[in-house]
């Protein structure tokens, strides 16, 4: 075992919703693949005054409903159950917190990895309180869960109040859309593969496009989530991290300073969107009340049950000011109660300089490349080919895929949660999965500006029907400049 793997994992939070939804079961699917080293213990602390038995109760209730029946297994349940500890501490309480720390002392035995899934206010409070407790020396990670503040000023805030006790490189922000397979799969099929690279430039693509789109509302998380709307919820951190991984430079190597520095490289290249633009580039949209997969659903408003401006939809025109990506539109659009659920990456080449079919009448339609995430992972290369027939009257042209489906491709391998891949790099110490300090100041920078934009331009969300691709604006963003989305 490498001295830098933790033994210890206190993941602050952990009666909430991601810690019995993800966490725990991410530990789990670990333990039962022999992945979790035999020495690792879990703390787990929240302000609920639950003694260890109960919180091991409800450890075993989260299990039971979050992993998948076939996936079951009482035993590895137990042993899980046996590293699992739970203090409870709230902030303020100087005596809770003063056990918290006690308890820490007794089960460290070498590195220790926090967890901080709480509110983002807490975080600089929480790290303070352990450096105080002499609890975060060179022998400790921090892992934050986005989002990281609310816009630049609040960010740097938190930042500064986490990395006056943990340095940088100790500092782990989570965003779990890095977690994802698929998403990882985007760099192997990008740096795996000969293919793709010389045409990956502006005088080969076209346009890019990147959808987040769910089905789901806002599942009861309405506080939270009417105070950070799409754009900061989803925008800030998984489309822009998609971006990146879609737009960067090859990085030297697969390895946290090499890959991050690529990705800083492509925000900080993104062109603002200011008042001037916002109407062009653009669009935020609320969802009215629809139907969703044949459900009818309640407009967001009913959901939240007061008055709210908040868009639950955003979509951008994007452009990447670098000499790779001059002049492409990257379209980018994510939103709650849409038609679909779907993560895609959708990358569509120049058309051909000339057609030499144009006598007969047949069109030839550019060549795209669709790399779906979820809920399936596929990747499709659309090509043109000739559509059988003796071509009397001049030859004729189809698109077909070339469809690759890589459940099917893989189907000996289990698909993870996100939170075992960055759980197992955190407990081991690697950060290439995880978000630098710089790359979320300079992803709330140009987020700001758009907002900035937005209250300059007195701009205010559309609203769209739930169950469809948004509000019209956004058909008209691709449309006004010859593009389509993908649908
Ligand atoms: C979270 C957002 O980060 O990502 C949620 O806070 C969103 O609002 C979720 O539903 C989507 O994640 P996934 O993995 O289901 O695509």
């Amino acid at each position: 075992m490498n001295k830098q793997t933790a033994s210890l994992m206190v993941i602050f939070g952990a009666t909430g919703d991601l810690a019995q939804r993800m966490l725990l079961p991410s530990l789990y699917g670990l333990l039962r693949d022999g992945l979790m080293n035999d020495d690792l213990k879990i703390l787990g602390t929240a302000r609920s005054k639950h003694n260890q038995a109960a919180f091991r109760e409800r450890v075993g209730q989260a299990l039971a409903r979050g992993v998948p029946s076939a996936e079951y297994d009482a035993d590895t349940v137990q042993l899980l159950l046996e590293r699992i500890d739970y203090t409870p501490a709230s902030l303020g309480n100087d005596e809770e917190m003063a056990a918290l720390h006690e308890r820490i002392r007794e089960l460290r035995d070498g590195v220790i990895v926090y967890h901080l899934s709480t509110a983002p206010r807490f975080y600089a409070p929480i790290c303070e309180a352990l450096g105080e407790a002499g609890l975060a020396g060179v022998d400790t990670r921090v892992l934050l869960e986005k989002p990281i503040g609310h816009d630049l000023a609040s960010a740097i805030e938190i930042n500064d109040g986490v990395t006056r006790i943990f340095d940088e490189d100790r500092v782990f922000r989570v965003d779990h859309y890095l977690g994802k397979e698929g998403v990882q799969n985007l760099l192997s099929l990008r740096f795996g593969n000969a293919l793709f690279e010389p045409l990956w430039n502006t005088q080969h693509i076209e346009q890019v496009q990147i959808t987040v789109a769910e089905t789901v509302g806002v599942e009861g998380r309405g506080d939270y989530y009417d105070h950070s709307g799409a754009m900061r919820d989803m925008l800030q951190n998984h489309l822009l991290q998609l971006l990146c991984l879609t737009a960067m430079e090859p990085p030297a190597r697969f390895e946290p300073g090499s890959v991050r520095n690529e990705k800083l490289k492509v925000l900080r290249s993104l062109r603002p969107i200011g008042a001037m633009d916002a109407g062009n580039n653009s669009v935020a949209g609320q969802y009215s009340s629809g139907a969703v997969n044949g459900q009818v659903v309640p407009s967001y408003l009913e959901e939240l049950g007061r008055d709210s401006s908040t868009e639950t939809f955003v979509a951008l025109r994007a452009h990447i000011d670098n000499w790779r990506w001059s002049g492409v539109p990257f379209y980018l659009r994510t939103g709650k109660r849409m038609a679909q659920r779907c993560t895609e990456i959708y990358i569509q080449f120049r058309a051909v300089p000339h057609s030499i079919f144009a006598v007969g009448g047949a069109k030839t339609e550019p060549n795209a490349l669709l790399i779906q995430l979820q809920p399936e992972e596929r990747i499709s290369l659309n090509l043109m080919s000739k559509t059988p027939g003796l071509d009397r009257e001049g030859l004729r042209l189809s698109q077909v895929a070339l469809d690759l489906d890589l459940r099917d491709a893989f189907d000996d391998k289990r698909r993870r949660l996100a939170y075992e891949r960055l759980y197992l790099d955190a407990i081991e110490g690697n950060g290439t999965l995880f978000v630098r300090r710089d790359e979320t100041e300079a992803a709330w920078e140009w987020v700001d500006g758009i907002f900035a934009g937005w209250r300059t331009a007195g701009y205010a969300p559309k609203t769209y029907q739930a169950g469809t691709w948004g509000p019209g604006s956004a058909i008209a963003l691709t449309e006004r400049h010859g593009h389509s989305w993908r649908e």
